[in-house]
C-alpha cells in the first residue's frame, strides 16, 4: 500500500519537517535551527523555537512536495532522546495533526532514524554506525534482532564538548565548525588525556583539559588540533573494535558532528584497512531533520508497530537498544 508519511523533529535545538514515501522518495525536507546569541541551549527555548516554526515549516513542506493535508496518511515524530520541554512540544503539535486529519502515528527513537535515514540515503544494508552529534555519542549495529550499542558516551556528547570548549574560549555556537577550522592551522599535538573506557568514551576530563591548556597559554589553534586528534582518534578506536567484533563490512557516519572532514577521514582509513566500505549521507540528511522520523515511523508502521495516540509519551532518555 503507498503511504506518504510527514516526520517532526524537535529533540533539540532544531525544529524539522520531512514528508516521505513508503517508496523511499524524500518529497520535502524543512528546518530551522535556534541559534542562540550567545550561552547553550536552553530546553524552554528549544520548545518555543518549535512552537514558533512547525506549523510554517509544515505548510513549507506540504507546498514542496506539492500536497495538501488531506493527502498525509500518517504522522511519525521522534519520542526522544532529547531535552524533554522540546520533546513534548512537537509531540503535541503531531498528536494534534494525527487528530485533526484522523491518520495513525507513530512515536520513533531519533537515534534509530539517523541510522534508518543512513541506510536509505546512502544505500548501505547493514552498517556499524558511529552517530556523533550534539547530544549524542554512540557505536550501534543491528545485531540479533535489534540495534544494539556496542559504545557510548558515559558523560556529555562529542558535540557538546566541542561546543563547550568554544563557547568557553570566546568561539560561540555552534563549536564544531569554528574549532575545526582553527584545527586546519596547527600540526603541533600537545597531549591531552585519552579516555576510553572498556567500549566506551568520556569527553568532559579532555574538555577541561582542553580548557586549562588553552588557559595556561597554549595557542588556540593548537589546542583545537589536539581535542579533535585526541577526541576523534577515540572514536574511531572503539568503532575499530565494534567493527571486528560485529564483523560488519560497512561503516556509517551519521550525526551533525559528521560533518568534520578530519573525522571522516580517520574514519574511513580505518573501515579501508579492514575492508569495509565506508558510507556517509549527504549533510542535510545527516544532522536532525524530519524526514529520518518520517521514513522510520513509516517502516515501524509497515511492520505493524501502530501506536495509540494515547500511548505517545515522549522518552527523554530512549535508549537505542530498548
Ligand atoms: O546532529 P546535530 O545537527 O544536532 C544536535 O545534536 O543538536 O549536531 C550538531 C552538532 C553540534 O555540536 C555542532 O558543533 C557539531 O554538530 N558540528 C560539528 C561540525 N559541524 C557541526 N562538529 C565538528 N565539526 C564540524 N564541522
Amino acid at each position: 500500500m503507498y503511504v506518504i508519511c510527514i516526520g517532526l523533529e524537535g529533540t533539540a535545538e532544531k525544529t524539522g519537517v520531512g514528508i516521505v514515501d513508503s517508496d523511499g522518495h524524500i518529497l520535502a525536507l524543512q528546518g530551522r535551527a535556534l541559534l542562540p546569541e550567545k550561552g547553550g541551549i536552553h530546553p524552554r527555548e528549544a520548545a518555543q523555537h518549535h512552537a514558533e516554526n512547525l506549523v510554517p515549516l509544515i505548510k513549507k513542506s506540504l507546498n514542496e512536495a506539492n500536497l495538501s493535508l488531506e493527502d498525509l496518511d500518517m504522522v511519525a515524530f521522534a519520542r526522544g532522546p532529547g531535552l524533554g520541554p522540546a520533546l513534548r512540544t512537537v509531540a503535541t503539535a503531531a498528536r494534534s495533526l494525527a487528530l485533526s486529519l484522523d491518520v495513525p502515528i507513530v512515536g520513533v527513537n531519533h537515534c534509530i532514524g539517523h541510522i534508518e535515514i543512513g541506510r536509505l540515503t546512502t544505500g548501505c544494508q547493514d552498517p556499524l554506525t558511529l552517530y556523533v552529534s550534539g547530544g549524542n555519542t554512540q557505536v550501534t549495529a543491528f545485531d540479533a534482532g535489534r540495534y544494539q550499542i556496542f559504545g557510548e558516551t558515559l558523560d556529555i556528547a562529542i558535540g557538546n564538548c566541542l561546543d563547550q570548549f568554544a563557547r568557553t574560549v570566546g568561539l560561540g555556537h555552534p563549536g564544531g565548525p569554528r574549532v575545526e577550522e582553527l584545527a586546519l592551522a596547527s600540526d603541533n599535538y600537545l597531549k591531552l588525556p585519552y579516555t576510553v573506557k572498556g567500549m566506551d568514551l568520556s569527553f568532559s576530563g579532555l574538555l577541561t583539559a582542553a580548557i586549562r591548556k588553552y588557559e595556561s597559554g597554549a595557542a588556540l589553534e593548537d589546542v583545537c588540533h589536539s581535542l579533535q586528534e585526541t577526541a576523534f582518534a577515540m572514536l574511531v578506536e572503539v568503532t575499530e573494535r565494534a567493527l571486528a567484533h560485529s564483523k560488519k563490512s560497512e561503516v556509517l557516519l551519521v550525526g551533525g558532528v559528521a560533518a568534520n572532514q578530519r573525522l571522516r577521514e580517520m574514519l574511513e582509513v580505518m573501515a579501508q584497512e579492514h575492508y569495509a566500505e565506508f558510507f556517509m549521507p549527504e549533510m542535510k540528511y545527516c544532522g536532525d531533520n524530519g524526514a529520518m522520523n518520517a521514513w522510520l515511523g513509516l517502516l515501524m508502521y509497515q511492520n505493524s508497530k501502530k501506536m495509540d495516540i494515547c500511548d505517545t509519551r515522549v522518552k527523554q532518555r530512549f535508549r537505542t537498544d530498548q
